[in-house]
C-alpha cells in the first residue's frame, strides 16, 4: 500500500470510495464542496493506493474554533475506506500519514466526530478535556481533539463547520 497525496486524476476513484464507504453521496460532495473553499488544503487530502487502485482516502481541511479569538484548526472529515479493504489497517494508516503531515506543518489541534474505540487508538480524546465544545449536541465520547505539538491552551471554544459541512 501507497500513502500519497490526491491528484485530479484521483477526483472520481476518491468519490466512489466515499460512496461506497457511507452507503450515500453526501462524504463525497463535502469533499468536493472543500476542494472548492478556502478550507482546502491540498497537502492534507491522502489517498492510499494498493497496485495503482485507490482503495481509501482521508481528508483534512480548516474550521473555526471561536472562544477569546477565532482560531483555525483541522477537521478530519470524511475518512472513507473501499468497502472490500475495510478493517485491513487502511484507515489506521492514512490517519498516521494525515496526523503526522499535520504535525509537521505546524497545525495545532485536529477535530474529528466519529467511532471512540477508533479514534482514541491515535491519542483522540473527549474535546470536552480542552473545552472545547461541539456546535451541536453529542455525546461527549463521540466528538473528539488531538492536540499536536503546535497546541496551546488558548485553543479553546466553540467549534464552526464551514457551510460545506451542511449535509453531513
Ligand atoms: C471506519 C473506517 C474508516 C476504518 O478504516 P479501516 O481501514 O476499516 O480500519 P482499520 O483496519 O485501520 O482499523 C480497524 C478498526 O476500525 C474500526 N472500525 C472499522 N469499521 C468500523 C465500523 N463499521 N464501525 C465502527 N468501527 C469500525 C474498528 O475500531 C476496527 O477495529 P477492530 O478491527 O479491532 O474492531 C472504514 O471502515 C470505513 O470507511 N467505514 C465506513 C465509513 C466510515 O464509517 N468512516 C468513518 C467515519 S468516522
Amino acid at each position: 500500500m501507497n500513502i500519497r497525496c490526491e491528484t485530479l486524476l484521483d477526483y472520481p476513484a476518491i468519490a466512489e470510495a466515499n460512496i461506497l464507504a457511507f452507503k450515500q453521496e453526501n462524504e463525497a460532495k463535502l469533499v468536493e464542496e472543500i476542494r472548492n473553499s478556502d478550507c482546502y488544503i491540498p497537502e492534507l487530502s491522502l489517498v492510499a493506493e494498493i497496485a495503482g487502485a485507490v482503495v481509501g482516502h482521508i481528508l483534512f481541511s480548516y474550521i473555526d474554533l471561536v472562544g477569546e479569538e477565532t482560531l483555525q484548526v483541522l477537521a478530519l472529515a470524511p475518512l472513507a475506506i473501499h468497502p472490500q479493504f475495510q478493517r485491513q489497517g487502511i484507515g489506521s494508516a492514512l490517519i498516521a500519514a494525515g496526523l503526522e503531515k499535520a504535525d509537521i506543518r505546524g497545525e495545532a489541534i485536529v477535530i474529528v466526530l466519529g467511532h471512540p474505540q477508533f479514534y482514541t487508538r491515535f491519542g483522540f480524546e473527549p474535546s470536552v478535556r480542552y473545552e472545547i465544545e461541539s456546535p451541536f449536541p453529542v455525546p461527549d465520547d463521540v466528538f473528539m481533539v488531538k492536540p499536536l505539538q503546535s497546541y496551546q491552551p488558548k485553543y479553546k471554544g466553540k467549534v464552526i463547520y464551514p457551510p460545506a459541512f451542511g449535509d453531513v
